[in-house]
């Protein structure tokens, strides 16, 4: 492969102690990648040559987002039921009902456009390492089927067959909890990374979800959690307890919450995007952060509590919202989101690192939250490949 040299950089987020601050930039920087890894950053003065020489004129360059949360494997719309909630309706957990019967209608062709329509998005976005979740299968064959499409988009595929109980189990949520734990973690073990639970009033109680994450690690699929989007409850516990890698939401925490996060190699992962799309109050990232809790920002993009794909946006909120610096927001939708996913080769721009590379159309990286609502993406690298 031909190695290609980033010159002109006028700030480079490396995400490693080289660097200055909380992000390890260099200024007046150069990048090379070769055979789909950065072999070199430094001054820009002092680059080695390349095959292809690219000028950043004065841009800034960071390592592409990891966007660590998504549900982008689904048929049908609810953008009416988004229209409601901003008419005054509150967000339930219900609404997942609805996008599962049209992705049980769907064609394996229908549901694979779609989801490659919207990881093209991601991408276009900045966001070079995508997280996708099932669950809106809720059957053996539709998880399983969703989880393959999934992987065929990214390595980064979590089962979560245990989203809600879907209308054919009413009454006999024990049922479903068993089909979970059983044929259904049997059918989708070899497709997945991940294991997942909504853990929440209207969902799963801890008792379920523990005994569904116990049986998903037995299959060899690590824990994550849906915990704290609509009120407090034990998810967060338990999801430390079982070694999650993360605890997504964490809208809602007690202080026991924070304490168990701080002590652990947990990460909480905040999707900011999802309390503007349901008027509710956003996480408090700064709790979490001044007690020492590795914080990740992620999309969430799916059909009903959220619809954005834009980690732009997540930083934005982070910034105005929950009480974040731009240092610390623009970390944890790089290296928060790998630690969240347990990946050392992404989110930090070292040398060995995945050429997973974004620039800017802005001096520095203050101003993806300086400028909200602004497309800003120059050009984007994923393995070392320029994307179109
Ligand atoms: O992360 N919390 C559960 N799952 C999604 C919502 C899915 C939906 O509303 O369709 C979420 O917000
Ligand atoms: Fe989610």
């Amino acid at each position: 492969m031909t190695a290609t040299v980033i010159t002109g950089i006028s700030v480079l987020v490396t995400n490693t102690p080289g660097g200055d601050g909380p992000l390890g930039e260099v200024t007046d920087a150069a990048l090379v990648m070769e055979d789909g890894r950065v072999a070199w950053t430094g001054p820009s003065a002092s680059a080695p040559a390349a095959d292809e020489h690219v000028d950043a004129a004065g841009r800034c360059v960071l390592p592409g987002f990891v966007d660590s949360h998504s549900h982008v494997v689904f048929a049908g719309d609810r953008s009416r039921e988004f229209a409601a909630r901003m008419a005054g309706r509150p967000y339930a957990a219900g609404g997942i009902r609805t996008t599962v019967a049209a992705t049980r209608e769907a064609s394996d062709e229908v549901l694979r456009a779609t989801a490659a329509r919207l990881v093209a998005e991601m991408h276009a976005q900045g966001s070079t390492t995508v997280e996708i979740k099932s669950g809106y299968g809720l059957t053996p064959a539709d998880e399983a089927r969703t989880l393959r499409i999934a992987g065929e988009l990214t390595p980064e595929t979590t089962f979560l067959g245990a989203h809600v109980v879907p209308p054919e189990f009413d009454g006999d949520a024990r049922g479903y909890v068993d089909l979970v734990c059983g044929e259904m973690l049997r059918a989708c073990a070899p497709y997945a990374r991940w294991a997942d639970v909504f853990c929440e009033r209207g969902a799963f109680d801890g008792e379920q979800t523990r005994e569904i994450l116990t049986a998903a690690a037995a299959a060899g699929l690590t824990p994550r959690v849906h915990a704290g989007q609509l009120g407090e409850g034990p998810g967060v516990r338990i999801g430390v307890e079982l070694g999650a890698a993360s605890v997504d939401h964490c809208t809602f925490l007690t202080d026991a919450d924070v304490a168990a996060l701080a002590g652990s190699e947990t990460v909480a992962t905040l999707l900011p995007t999802i309390e503007f799309s349901t008027r509710q109050p956003y996480p408090d990232a700064r709790r979490l952060i001044d007690a020492g809790v590795t914080v990740a920002l992620a999309t969430d993009c799916n059909p009903g509590s959220g619809y954005s794909s834009s980690m732009a946006l997540a930083i934005a909120l982070g910034v105005r919202e929950m009480r974040m610096t731009t240092e610390e927001a623009v970390r944890a939708a790089t290296l928060g989101g790998a630690r969240a996913l347990r990946r050392d080769d992404v989110g930090h721009l070292a040398p060995g690192a995945r050429a997973d590379v974004l620039m800017l159309d802005a001096p520095n990286p203050i101003y993806l939250a300086y400028r909200p609502g602004v497309p800003q993406v120059s050009a984007v690298w994923k393995d070392g490949h320029r994307l179109p």
